[in-house]
């Protein structure tokens, strides 16, 4: 069995934690690489971000929420099944270096985007606020993974059932006011957020970096999908990304084309919940 799931845990509502073993993307990944894989043969490709690594054991770490087809389809595999396929380690690792303050500001399922690079940044010597949002608080994933690499962890749900009611930008917004001076800003999550993060950093001159999740189909940077607009120019997120600088970043073109098959994608769900009631399975 190749790809075989050799753990699996449930992080919250819909969101899965798995570790597959890949041994030589183990070998090679980066902290802000990412994979993509297909669940069976009849599957899409999706990326995934890796979100941590053992080479010893030869695994990978992967966390996913399940928002369609084949998310839903890959959180019904458990501990020993196998991934048909897996293609990385992909795109670029996150240049770590020590800037001093680093914020990560990430909402839903954007803590997997980042929590292997932010801790490669802890572990450079920057000192770590990390802002973490959802719409409440069963959504909020990797709360206890993140504050054990954060010096401050600070909370916003839409909801106010934990910390802060309100949204990450808010939180962002008072502690750069309360004069705390930071120096690089990383988020990742809804596009509508980092559009927001960037908006407010932006007026204050603070380096940010977006990890941006368009569309990808190959990864290798062959059939276009993943193209994003940055700083004017046409950049490919599986090859040029998937980090950019938040400043240059045309984020309504962004939101525009990751919903482009939106219709297709809900009836997509619907077939498959139906093929699962009468029984037809995957
Ligand atoms: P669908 O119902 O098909 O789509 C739901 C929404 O997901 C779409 O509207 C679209 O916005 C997005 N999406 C659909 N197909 C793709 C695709 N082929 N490529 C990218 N986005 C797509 N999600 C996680 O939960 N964890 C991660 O670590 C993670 N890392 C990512 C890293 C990168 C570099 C990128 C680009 C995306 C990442 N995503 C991650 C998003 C994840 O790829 C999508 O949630 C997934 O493809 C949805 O597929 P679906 O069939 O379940 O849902
Ligand atoms: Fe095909 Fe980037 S995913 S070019
Ligand atoms: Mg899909």
């Amino acid at each position: 069995m190749i790809n075989r799931i050799i753990k699996k845990e449930v992080l919250g509502e819909k969101i899965k934690r798995i570790e597959v073993e890949a041994p030589l993307i183990a070998n090679k990944a980066l902290p802000g690489q990412f994979i993509v894989l297909r669940v069976d043969e009849k599957g899409e490709r999706i990326p995934l971000t890796i979100a941590g690594k053992d080479i010893e054991k030869g695994t990978i770490t992967l966390i996913f929420q399940e928002v369609g087809t084949t998310t839903t389809k890959l959180g019904l595999l458990g501990e020993g099944d196998g991934i048909l396929n897996i293609a990385g380690p992909l795109g670029n690792p996150v240049e770590i270096e020590k800037y001093g303050t680093v914020c990560i500001v990430v909402g839903g399922v954007g803590a997997a985007f980042v929590y292997w690079m932010a801790k490669a940044f802890r572990d450079k010597g920057n000192y770590i606020i990390t802002i973490i949002g959802a719409r409440n608080k069963n959504l909020l994933i990797l709360e206890n993974e993140m504050a054990e690499i954060s010096d401050e962890l600070l909370i916003a749900t839409d909801d106010g059932s934990k910390g802060v009611k309100g949204f990450t930008t808010d939180v962002l917004q008072n502690v750069i006011i309360s004069g705390k001076k930071i120096d690089y800003v990383l988020t990742a999550g809804p596009i509508v957020m980092m559009k927001k993060v960037s908006d407010i950093t932006r007026r204050y001159s603070i380096k940010t970096v977006a990890s941006l999740n368009p569309i990808m189909i190959d990864g290798t940077g062959m059939c276009g999908c993943c193209r994003v607009s940055v700083g004017g120019k046409v950049r490919f997120a599986c090859v040029d990304g998937p980090d950019f600088d938040a400043h240059s970043v045309d984020f309504d073109e962004l939101l525009k084309r990751t919903s482009l098959y939106k219709p297709y994608e809900e009836e997509s769900l619907k077939r498959f919940y139906h093929r699962c009631k009468i029984g037809l399975g995957q």
